[in-house]
């Protein structure tokens, strides 16, 4: 089977790599791909909002299966594109990625299913948003409606925060994505994320895990797309889990379908936990960049037949077959992300590097230039590694921290703080 994955990132490279540790993928490509992608599959220079360049490109390589990585293409509509033409593709349709790409639409679908979420209200008048932030008072949430690349909420901690947090959207800092704005209560907990396939009828969960999305240790700075993660979530119990599906998952896909949206893909359930009980953060349409790495590294082969039985609405009979097993992933940034950075910097030590079924070092921005790796993004890489226990997977994978010689990148040294001594 010939197959193409969209995106260029570390997630990208870990479905890449999960996909050809399976006999039934004879040729991949990766569109954009980075260098470290290039290293294992060809890499196509293709546009991937465009679905209608994407199909051409399909066609005249003999494409059977389209796995779509980041949300941006899902919401512009090139899953629904794909299967116009044809193909046979992972990934939901544009209306049903609006449980990404529209914070309010996601609030509306656990009004009508009963999903227990924090307490909202949605405006598209800067005014009265100020008037209800001064009755709620702090701490608050503040969210621009539409995708605005993880940086649309603001968890203010004082009322003053919030109040500027409104002219802010409504100024035009995320530009059309916070000409609506949700005003959420704050939740207290533990984070955790849950991955489910869907096919529009069935559901199949695939695995926990928890990220850390400050960029320094104790989990302070600033907030970025994700720093570490690691997989199993221990507090994403199987109680809990079933609890998830029951009161969130099965709900929530259930008017997805009573709407003529159905959902297929894979459903990203970010969750708040306090007290044993799960409520709803968020939904994401697509993978968890870097969550992606380390299911990708459990689940290694039978990611593509999971995936293939999503796409085929096969889901009912799919089974995952757990290994007892831990995995981390700590991702190397450059020095300033997510604020300014540089590009262009030399990285040295790839090369040594093991890379076997218990440890990869993805690349999510690196390019290659007459035989060098250079960084090439914010994110630049993430070393990710098994274990019997957390524990090992942890020091497997700072063991390749450590082989790396990038002085001009910078780690979190804590990554699973929360459950490793
Ligand atoms: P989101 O993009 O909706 O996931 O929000 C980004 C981050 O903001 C989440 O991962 C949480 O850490 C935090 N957050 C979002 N909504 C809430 C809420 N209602 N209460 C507390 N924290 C929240
Ligand atoms: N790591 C968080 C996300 O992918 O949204």
């Amino acid at each position: 089977m010939n197959i193409l994955i969209l995106g260029g990132g570390g997630r990208e490279h870990s479905l890449a790599w999960a996909v050809l540790q399976n006999p039934k993928c004879d040729k991949l490509i990766v569109a954009p791909g980075n260098a470290g992608i290039a290293k294992i599959a060809e890499c196509a220079d293709l546009d991937i909002l465009d679905g209608v360049e994407v199909g051409g490109f399909c066609d005249a390589n003999a494409i059977d299966f389209i796995i779509i990585g980041p949300e941006a293409p899902l919401a512009a509509g090139v899953a629904d594109q794909l299967r116009d033409a044809g193909f046979l593709v992972f990934g939901p349709s544009k209306e049903a990625a609006r449980l990404e790409a529209s914070k309010a639409f996601t609030k509306e679908i656990c009004d009508a299913s009963g999903a227990p979420t924090a307490g909202y209200a949605h405006f598209t008048d800067a005014e009265a948003a100020k008037t209800y932030i001064r009755a709620e008072g702090a701490p608050i949430v503040v969210k621009a409606d539409g995708l605005a690349a993880g940086k649309g909420v603001i968890v203010a901690m004082e009322e003053a925060e919030a109040l500027t947090a409104i002219d802010d959207m409504f100024g035009g800092e995320f530009g059309e994505a916070g000409a609506e704005v949700v005003i959420e209560e704050f939740m207290e907990g533990e984070e955790a994320s849950f991955f489910v396939l869907c096919d529009g009828t069935d559901a199949l969960p695939i695995g926990t895990a928890q990220d850390h999305k400050r960029a320094h240790d104790g989990d302070e700075g600033p907030n970025t797309g994700g720093m570490g993660a690691y997989s199993p979530a221990p507090v994403l119990t199987e109680t809990l889990q079933e609890q998830v599906m029951q009161q969130i998952v099965h709900p929530t896909l259930a008017e997805m379908t009573r709407r003529g949206t159905p959902y297929e893909g894979v459903l990203y359930v970010g969750l708040m936990i306090k007290d044993g009980q799960a409520r709803l953060v968020e939904y994401n349409c697509r993978f968890g960049d870097p969550e992606c790495q380390v299911l990708m590294l459990r689940l290694g082969a039978q990611a593509l037949d999971l995936l293939m039985a999503s796409a085929e609405k096969r889901l009912g009979e799919a089974r995952v077959n757990w290994a007892d097993d831990h995995a981390m992933t700590v991702v190397l940034a450059a020095k300033g992300y997510p604020g300014a950075y540089e590009k262009g910097t030399v990285i040295k030590g790839l090369e040594s590097l093991a890379e076997t079924s218990r440890e990869v070092c993805f690349h999510a921005g690196t390019r290659r230039d007459t035989g060098r790796f250079l960084a090439n993004g914010g994110r630049v890489l993430n070393a990710t590694a098994r274990g019997e226990t957390l524990a090992e997977a942890r020091e497997r994978a700072y063991a390749m921290i450590d082989a790396i010689d990038w002085p001009e990148g910078f780690c979190r040294t804590d990554i699973g703080w929360r459950i490793l001594p």
